[in-house]
């Protein structure tokens, strides 16, 4: 996908040959404890590349130290060829409904609006012009919440505010996608328009990182899947990482019910995860839990 519209030239041109995602023996995580140990895979562009793992087991906390919120303690983090800080702007971050706080008085096209900030000199600059308002209205058509553009943010229903963060990381045009349980909270028609637009993205060049809690859907539509539980447990094409023996490592024997075709797939319910390696709160304590360059509504 085409980043050139915006009127800066890019500060960091990374070569067409750098893998979108290149992560080397990551270790990071919140106030001195560890969520994520010796994280490394490498993935190319214009994949769609799906998180899986139980609650808990470091999924967000990959995105995040990918966009650069949360810095490595140990090992490297690249995308696009760079530091995440580097090239957040060709990157469009969807974050986990949770993290987002709405109380904040800002319409629909407000939020969307947040996805054209430019951060130039020191300030943000936001151009708005009628070409921006064109875009953001496109974005919001692709999402069919268009109707919605006046409406204030907070007041939408979950499943519209999920298309509202996806619109607003779609209007950026980035060449990768960050995307935190974009699908939960959506119905089944509005999940497959969605994963639809994801697989056009990806085949018009897009990276694609989605985390999700859905098999079924990662093994019909990811190109590889990352499956997570602190560490990394299986990394590779659906059809190689999605077996009982891979499901059952990642998710601790809480598994499986398995359709025709490996597509429906479900968890038993199981107990919460628990962390029993986790670091002492002495050598790590300086990365606290602050999470860089986010605002106190969530958005980056
Ligand atoms: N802001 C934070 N401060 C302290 N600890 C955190 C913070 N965010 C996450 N953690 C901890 O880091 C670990 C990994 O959390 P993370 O949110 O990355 O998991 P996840 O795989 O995204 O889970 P879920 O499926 O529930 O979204 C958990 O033990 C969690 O308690
Ligand atoms: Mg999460």
């Amino acid at each position: 996908m085409s980043t050139s519209s915006g009127p800066s030239p890019t500060l960091f041109p990374s070569s067409d040959n750098d893998p979108a995602i290149e992560v080397k023996n990551l270790t990071t995580g919140y106030r001195g404890k560890s969520a994520l140990q010796d994280i490394s895979f490498s993935a190319p562009a214009g994949k769609f590349l799906g998180l899986l793992g139980p609650n808990g087991s470091g999924k967000s906390t990959l995105i995040k130290a990918m966009i650069g919120l949360l810095q490595p303690w140990e090992g490297t983090v690249r995308v696009l060829g760079r530091r995440p800080q580097e090239v957040r702007r060709r990157i469009g971050y969807m974050p986990q409904a949770e993290d987002i706080d709405w109380s904040f008085p800002a319409t629909v096209r407000d939020v969307v609006a947040m996805g054209l900030y430019r951060r130039a000199f020191g300030m943000d600059r936001f151009r708005k012009g009628q070409e921006e308002q064109d875009r953001i209205m496109a974005a919001l058509e692709r999402l069919s919440v268009d109707h919605l553009a006046e409406s204030q943010a907070g007041e939408l229903s979950g499943g519209q505010q999920r298309r509202v963060l996806f619109a607003r990381a779609l209007v950026k045009e980035p060449d990768l996608f960050l995307l935190d349980e974009p699908t939960a909270g959506l119905d089944a028609r509005s999940e497959q328009e969605m994963l639809d637009l994801l697989s056009e993205l990806a085949t018009n060049g897009a990276s694609i990182v989605v985390s999700t809690h859905d098999i079924g859907c990662a093994n019909e539509r990811c190109d590889l899947t990352l499956f997570l539980n602190r560490r990394v447990t299986g990394y590779g094409p659906p059809e190689l990482t999605i077996t009982e023996k891979m499901l059952n490592r990642t998710f601790e024997g809480h598994v499986l019910v398995m359709g025709s075709g490996g597509s429906s797939l479900a968890l038993a319910p199981h107990n919460h995860h628990e962390h029993s390696d986790a670091h002492g709160d002495h050598e790590h304590a300086q990365h606290s839990h602050a999470l860089h360059g986010h605002d106190e509504h969530g958005f980056v």
